[in-house]
């Protein structure tokens, strides 16, 4: 595999698994607030970011790259309303969004078609993502400050259920 398209994907491993705990925090800082149905969102989708960690991490490895594992870093956003975490996960979308896009380009240039392919179900599951945190905003921006509403929004948060990811290795 070329060397930098490896090492990209390499990097975006750890990127994941940052997004992962990026999420618990989202998620410890709802149930702080007794608000578990939000909570309950952001645990799946921190459980939603270390498939996508692993997806890249076999990929390497059925591929015969060597994966490097490096530190974590601390969320260090700071949340006082309950909305921060919904703007800060939409910007963080669009981020991750603009690094996948980094990573596709380098593997066309490499003319690393089956890595291009790899990152076509990447490509699509970031529109997922930020449609749906772009939703959450526009779901508290309507109904988060009425408390029965709220409550309302919270409980239909409670029912996402975690599903494994479409792409299979
Ligand atoms: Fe792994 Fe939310 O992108």
């Amino acid at each position: 595999m070329d060397q930098k398209v490896s090492a990209l994907l390499n990097e975006q491993i750890n990127k994941e698994l940052y997004s992962a705990y990026l999420y618990l925090d989202m998620a410890n800082f709802y149930d702080a607030k007794g608000l578990d149905g939000f909570a309950n969102w952001y645990e799946i989708q921190a459980k939603e970011e270390q498939d996508h960690a692993m997806l890249m991490y076999r990929y390497l490895h059925n591929n015969g790259e060597n994966v490097t594992l490096e530190a974590i870093a601390k969320p260090d956003k700071e949340f006082e309303t309950l909305m921060d975490p919904l703007t800060a996960a939409y910007a963080h979308e669009q981020y991750v969004t603009s690094l996948i896009n980094a990573i596709y380009a380098a593997a066309q240039e490499a003319h690393d078609y089956r890595t291009v392919q790899f990152l076509d179900w990447f490509v699509k599951e970031q529109g997922e993502e930020e449609k749906n945190s772009s939703d959450m905003i526009t779901k508290m921006e309507l109904f988060g400050s009425d408390a029965k509403a709220l409550y309302m929004l919270n409980s239909e948060l409670a029912g996402r259920v975690y599903s494994a990811p479409s792409l299979q290795l």
